[in-house]
């Protein structure tokens, strides 16, 4: 098929608007010079040998199909500006995760996905948005973002209309990459559990890509070989006091991550940058703010 054309990656801006994180294409249709104002181009493609004419979008209309995509998508109004080049690492896990989010979007869709770990404010839903954003608007690929328990939240409202979870997992399975951010977080209680299995074996199963964020170790808890597979009950009680991912999400979902995703994890040291922030911005001839 016919590569593609170098406007395709640009021409567009990204803003806050209420909540969520939205696309608006800064070049009208109107006024392209490619396609006259139609929105489609003819094309030639060669194919296994043969060559024939396409009617395709003009670049300028598949960015608006893109931008709409990506504004569907609901990153946080927050990370509207977030991008991989703005991310500054401290130590040489934060360069690496940061590595590992720019190759992930120069192998996609050959690749697996990543699981960050760190503190809190450690810049882990930065790269999750900045990674979207590319795939998005420069690849053209479908994203979805969710932060867990909003999910949960989001399901159980959904009882009361009527609406079973599956319903509510079933786009969020389907999108071509998703980023699952506060993975762990929640009560642990087995509704939670049972939904969070539900939609990363969908994804497993369909071999898609995912992305995950978490506050919690990446770290084998000690006891790990001793204690053998976890039932729900008792992952239920396990997971209540532990810091360690794989004791919140159980051992079903971890063993998927560890095949999913390349996993990377930040001192408990590193700097949250909230609070960096909040402090030059406090202080009178400090370091300009971002
Ligand atoms: N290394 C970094 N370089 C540049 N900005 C950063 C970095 N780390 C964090 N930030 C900025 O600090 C703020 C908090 O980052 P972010 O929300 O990504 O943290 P987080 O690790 O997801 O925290 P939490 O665990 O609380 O969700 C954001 O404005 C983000 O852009
Ligand atoms: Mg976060």
């Amino acid at each position: 098929m016919t590569s593609p054309r170098a406007c395709e990656t640009s021409g567009y801006s990204v803003e806050r608007r209420g909540d969520f994180a939205v696309a608006t294409v800064t070049q009208k249709v109107q006024d392209c010079p490619d396609c006259a104002g139609t929105g489609l181009i003819r094309d030639r493609v060669t194919e296994n040998g043969r060559s024939y004419d396409v009617v395709q979008p003009c670049p300028r209309s598949r960015m608006i199909t893109r931008a709409s995509a990506f504004s569907a998508a609901h990153l946080p109004a927050v990370h509207a500006q977030a991008s991989f080049d703005t991310f500054r690492p401290s130590n040489v896990e934060q360069a690496r995760a940061v590595q590992l989010a720019r190759e992930f979007a120069g192998k996609y869709p050959q690749t697996r996905g990543f699981v960050l770990s760190g503190p809190v404010g450690t810049g882990k839903t930065h790269l999750l948005c900045a990674t979207l954003k590319h795939l998005a608007l420069e690849l053209g690929a479908r994203v979805a973002y969710v932060e867990i328990s909003l999910l949960y939240a989001q399901i159980r409202r959904g009882f009361q209309d009527g609406k079973s979870g599956g319903e509510i997992i079933q786009p969020l399975s389907q999108v071509d990459v998703l980023a699952i951010d506060e993975l762990g977080k929640g009560r642990g209680s087995a509704f939670e559990l049972d939904t969070l299995d539900e939609l990363i074996a969908r994804r497993y199963n369909s071999g898609r890509v995912t992305l995950f964020a978490t506050n919690y170790s990446l770290k084998s808890p000690e006891d790990r070989a001793q204690r053998g597979y976890l039932g729900t009950d008792a992952l239920v009680d396990a997971a209540k006091e532990s810091k360690i991912l794989a004791d919140r999400v159980g051992d079903r979902i971890y063993s998927r991550l560890c095949e999913m995703c390349e996993f990377v994890e930040f001192p408990g040291n590193t700097a949250d940058q909230r609070r960096t922030k909040s402090i030059t911005d406090r202080v009178p001839n400090g370091p300009p703010r971002r």
